[in-house]
Parts: C-alpha cells; structure tokens; sequence
C-alpha cells in the first residue's frame, strides 16, 4: 500500500539522484526543506521502512497501549490476550475519527468516541450501535477492522512497516542495525523507564539525524557543557580513534571506538576484571563491555561507542542509556522522543543516577540537546531561503582517505579520524530510497556497504 503511488512530477528519478554527490560531498540544501520532497519522504521513506514502535516493556500486560507514528500516520502499537503486539492505524473505519486519544494505558478494547464502533486489541470490529436496525444486518464486520502494520521485534524492540514487501527486519537492521541495537543491551536486559519526553524542534529531521554522526561539532557547540564542569570533552571524544560503520539500506553507526589493541587486552580479561577496569576509568568513560557483548555485537562492534542511527530515524545513545526518535512534522519541524532505560536489574540507585544522567544530557533539559537545537533550526531555516538553498552544504570530510575494512561477519568499517563518512552514507541512501519506486526498485539499486577507498 505505500509503494508506487502519488510520485510528485516535481521529482523524478535522475534529479532525486543528483541531490547529493557521493564524489564531492555536496548535498543539494533543498533536501532540507523542499515540500514535495518531504510528502515524498513520506511514502517512500517512512511508510516503506521498519519504524521503532516501543519497546516490550511498555507494553507488559494484554491491553497495554502505546501510541506513536508511522511517519505522520498515527498508530496504536498494542498487546494482545495471546500475547502478541498489533500495530494499528488509529483511525476508525467508519469516519476516520482517531480512536484512542492518549498517549499511552491499558484497554480492554478501543471504542471510538464519534458513534461508538468497538475494535479489540487485534484490530477486529467487535460491534457498532444499531447493527441490525439502523445498517439492516448489512455491515460486513469482517471488512472493517482497524489497519494492521507489519510487526517484528528484534531484542525486544518492536518496529512496524505498512510494507507487505519489506525485508524482514532481521534483514532490513542487517548486521550494522543489529549491532546498534545490540549495544542498547550489552550490558544485560533493559526495561524502558516510564515517561517518554516529547519536544519539537523547528528543524529538517534529517538535520537531527546527520548530527549524530558528527563528532565535528562537540569540541565547539559543546564547549559550555565542558567549561560548566558537566563532562571532559576529551575524555569522550577521541579524535584519533574514530570508527564508522556502514550497513545496509543506511543504517551507520559512528564515533569513538577502543583501539584493536586495546580490545585484545580487554578480551582476555574476566568479567569481573573488566568491572574493576571500568571503576578505575575517568568519570565519563564507557563502561567495560562483558564478554557476552562479544557474541551480542560482534568482534568489530564491539569496539564501538559510536552513535547507532536505525534508517531512517531511530538514533541509539550510550551518554544516557537512551533512544531518540525524530519524527517528521514538515520539512522544517521535527518532533523528538526520548526514550529512557535502565538496566533490568539493576538496584533504585543506579537507575535514579542514570535517570539524572539522562534527563541532563539530551531531551528537552539537556545540555546538549540545547546547543544542537538552536544550529539545526538556523541551519533549516537558511535552506529555505532563495538565495541561500541554491547553495550546497558541504559533506566531504575525509572523502579519499578513508579505507574499508571488512570484519568477519561481513561489517564494513572505516577507522581513522572525525570524519563525514557517515552523513555521506546516510544521505547516499535517503537519495537511493527516494528514487526506488518500491521495493523492488530499491533492492535493486541501492548500493551495499562499499569497499575499499571511500
Ligand atoms: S467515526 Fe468512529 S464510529 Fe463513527
Ligand atoms: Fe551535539
């Protein structure tokens, strides 16, 4: 249902392609802020793709709820009496009213507020007020459940498509998506805090997105978040130990990691060893990772304290334990979802120091975050203008100098300096998916995670 329809005439195929050069680095500013572009984003980005949904532990218990996006489509992401998860589109099939209006509960079924059709937590149309008076016995129940999105969950981490010819998310996360995902839980079982903390932020999302992979900026957006004492910015940057990784279908993941060498030595260490290693680190260093993550990651990832980003929007943080959503509001609004975690069984106080760590690094109290914000909605707002969007943005750090190597379960990966392999990678693939009619199309001629010189 979301491939192959309503292509704007404004963009065809070659001109979509020719909005970013991989061989210069130039990115056509009109990708942050041209409308058709985004309604086609829409369609051929969002609704083709594996969304984050939530995570299991928001949803426990058979009724439990949470709402959240597919794109701009709201969705009701829901478990069953069996137990399974639905993703379902929230609009009634009467008149299209949305049925469930909070943010997140428990239901024992959704009745929609207009005339009072009744769905259950499968979707199914249990019943409508006046079924055989008013409709005659005429209504075809069976036709009229609520939409169902493809689901799967990987580590306990749901995703949703409106695709029936996606991949499998297995698939789609490929070994670089895997590993992001793996590093939320290399450390044991995670559980989702309560309260996921919601603001908006006048930018383009992929602004937000490309930012993650930009260990350029820290030194300086972040120096009062450094002179305030809050963290050493040398202690987490690491400039000289950078590694992006490069995966299928966009997903990256880039930023410091532990030097080969290093790595060697931490292996042949126990885990209890490596718990007395963490304690003797500096205070922002990355926690040792036990052995088991070895298994979970892989020998390459992990190695990496870099920044997952889930194509296309999900980006994976280690500073706070967190993951961020950046839903599309328009070509210059982006709405922005912490979610926050704790380790599963970790004692009340080490969840409440990571709650405090979280809450004052990113979301909308976060040192950080305010630094980035403000350079993200100046940055759209300036592709917007006349003059200015004629003008290219410039991706091309390290562009020549960088050499791929491939780990033995087929990861492609760059080690070297700060670089821009990863913006240059995630937008490669934005133009890829963009052009792709459908799925077909996509498989078809995106490119897979390159060799060799980049
Ligand atoms: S719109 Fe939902 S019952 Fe009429
Ligand atoms: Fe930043």
């Amino acid at each position: 249902m979301a491939d192959g329809t309503q292509v704007p005439r404004a963009w065809d195929r070659h001109e979509i392609l020719s909005l970013f050069d991989p061989a210069s680095g130039v990115l056509d500013r009109r990708v942050h802020s041209d409308e058709a572009l985004y309604r086609l984003e829409l369609e051929r980005i969002f609704a083709r793709g594996w969304n984050f949904m939530c995570h299991g532990s928001q949803i426990r218990e058979p009724g439990d709820y949470f709402v959240t996006y597919i794109g701009e489509d709201q969705v009701i992401a829901v478990r069953d009496e069996e137990g399974a998860v639905n993703v379902l589109l929230n609009t009634c099939r009467h008149r299209g009213n949305a049925l469930c209006r909070a943010e997140q509960g428990r239901a024992k079924s959704f009745v929609c507020s207009y005339h009072g059709w009744n769905y259950g937590l499968d979707g199914r149309l249990i019943g409508a007020p006046g079924l055989s008076t008013y409709y005659h016995g005429d209504l075809d129940r069976s036709r009229l459940g609520l939409v169902k999105a493809r689901v799967e969950e990987y580590l306990g981490f749901y995703f949703a498509t409106l695709s029936p010819d996606a991949p499998s998310l297995h698939d789609y996360l490929g070994e670089v998506g895997r590993i992001g995902l793996g590093m939320m839980c290399a450390y044991g079982e995670v559980e989702c805090v309560d309260g996921v903390q919601k603001n908006i932020i006048d930018c383009n999302w992929k602004i937000a997105v490309d930012n993650l992979f930009d260990w350029y900026h820290v030194t300086y957006s972040h120096a009062s978040a450094d002179s305030a004492g809050f963290f050493d910015i040398s202690e987490i940057l690491h400039p000289k130990n950078q590694m992006v990784m490069l995966g299928e279908y966009g997903h990256a993941i880039g930023g410091p990691a532990t030097p080969q060498e290093i790595q060697d030595q931490i292996d042949a260490l126990s885990d209890e060893q490596r718990e007395a290693m963490s304690r003797a680190q500096p205070r922002n260093s990355p926690r040792v990772r036990p052995s088991s993550a070895t298994d979970l990651m892989g020998p390459v990832g992990v190695r990496s304290h870099g920044h997952p980003n889930i194509f296309p929007n999900l980006w994976i943080t280690m500073s706070g334990l967190q993951m961020c959503l950046r839903l599309p509001r328009g070509p210059s609004r982006t709405e922005l979802w912490w979610f926050t975690f704790v380790p599963k069984d970790a004692h009340a106080e080490l969840k409440r120091k990571m709650i405090w760590q979280a809450n004052h690094v990113f979301g909308p109290a976060g040192l950080l975050e305010q630094d980035d914000g403000e350079n993200w909605s100046q940055s759209t707002r300036a592709a917007g203008g006349l003059a200015s969007r004629g003008l290219g943005a410039r991706i091309g750090m390290g562009l020549g100098h960088g050499a791929v190597e491939e780990g033995p379960r087929g990861e492609r990966y760059v080690e070297g300096l700060v670089s821009e392999h990863g913006q240059r990678w995630l937008y490669r693939a934005w133009t890829e998916w963009m052009a792709a009619r459908d799925w077909a199309e996509l498989e078809a001629n995106h490119a897979p995670p390159p060799s060799g010189a980049v």
